[in-house]
């Protein structure tokens, strides 16, 4: 089959499924199914279409992540590697960035610790946008780590990249900033079928209702920052006040919600160390 036609059979399956941008994404699975760019597809209406293009179609059909099927994402600007280890970036925590280097400042080389790291991209944004900051991420998942040690090598951007269940590896490091977006889900609440069917697990669950790794941050995270520094963190729509309230238990002050008209999804916090 010509690649326009199977674009326009694609376009209309993904349509049915109530996919958000279907001409779009039957053009993404094209290239992948193809080997090239979306634009060597737009130019080349009457290559014939390779036969994994029906599989990819299948599977993003079936509601699997299309950053999954094609194994990569772009965040802040820069392409991802991506596989089912670890969460796809999303646009909100582009914010929770942009909110990051909107407290460091002037501050051209703080020492960074991004916790609960996944494919690394909150600590790949920072580091690209801030060159001469030390940078830190850790992660509880030794096969999230490996892709993210990846995306750093690809990048050239250099990251320490440490194995570790929250602050347990590394005990005396402090930081000027640290930014996280840890699993806050609670078991049982109404996610997405395509969220809750291929996106790992560690990445979004939480006991005690969702809380149990925030509370663990806001009692911890003080012995971790320097005095006067800064920890941004992402929670989701759902709980943000409760977890809020943990991080202010713990003595931090808020700075700033990340958020738009229809919520707010994260804060800033001033450290509560003087
Ligand atoms: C919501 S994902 C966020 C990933 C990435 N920072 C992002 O924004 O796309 C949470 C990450 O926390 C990791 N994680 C879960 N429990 C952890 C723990 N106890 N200590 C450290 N990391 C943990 C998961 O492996 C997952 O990569």
């Amino acid at each position: 089959m010509r690649i326009d036609a199977w674009l326009q059979k694609a376009t209309k399956t993904l349509r049915e499924t109530g996919v958000g941008s279907p001409l779009l994404e039957a053009q993404v699975l094209a290239a992948k199914a193809m080997g090239q760019s979306r634009m060597w597809v737009l130019i080349h209406p009457e290559a014939e279409i390779t036969a994994d293009a029906d599989q990819l179609l299948d599977r993003r059909a079936n509601w699997e992540p299309l950053a999954y099927i094609v194994g990569s994402r772009e965040f802040y600007g820069l392409e991802l590697e991506i596989n089912h280890h670890v969460l796809v970036p999303r646009q909100d925590t582009e914010s929770v960035v942009d909110e990051a280097l909107r407290v460091l400042g002037g501050n051209k080389s703080p020492a960074i610790l991004d916790l609960c790291t996944g494919s690394g991209c909150i600590a790949l944004a920072l580091k690209h946008s801030l060159p001469e900051a030390s940078v830190t991420a850790s992660d509880l998942s030794e096969e999230a780590l490996e892709v993210a040690r990846r995306n750093g090598e690809s990048l050239g951007l250099d990251v320490e990249w440490i194995h570790s269940d929250l602050f347990q590896k590394l005990p005396n490091k402090k930081f000027d900033l640290i930014v996280t977006n840890p699993p806050y889900i609670a078991r049982g609440e109404v996610i997405g079928k395509d969220v809750a069917a291929f996106e790992p697990e560690i990445a979004l669950y939480a006991e005690d209702t969702g809380a149990e790794i925030m509370q663990r941050i806001a009692v911890d995270a003080g012995h971790h920052v320097n005095p006067g520094g800064f920890l941004v963190v992402e929670c989701g729509l759902i709980q943000t006040q409760r977890f809020l309230n943990l991080f202010q238990a713990s003595g931090w002050k808020l700075i700033e919600k990340i958020g738009d008209d229809g919520g707010w999804w994260g804060f800033s916090l001033r450290s509560p160390v003087r």
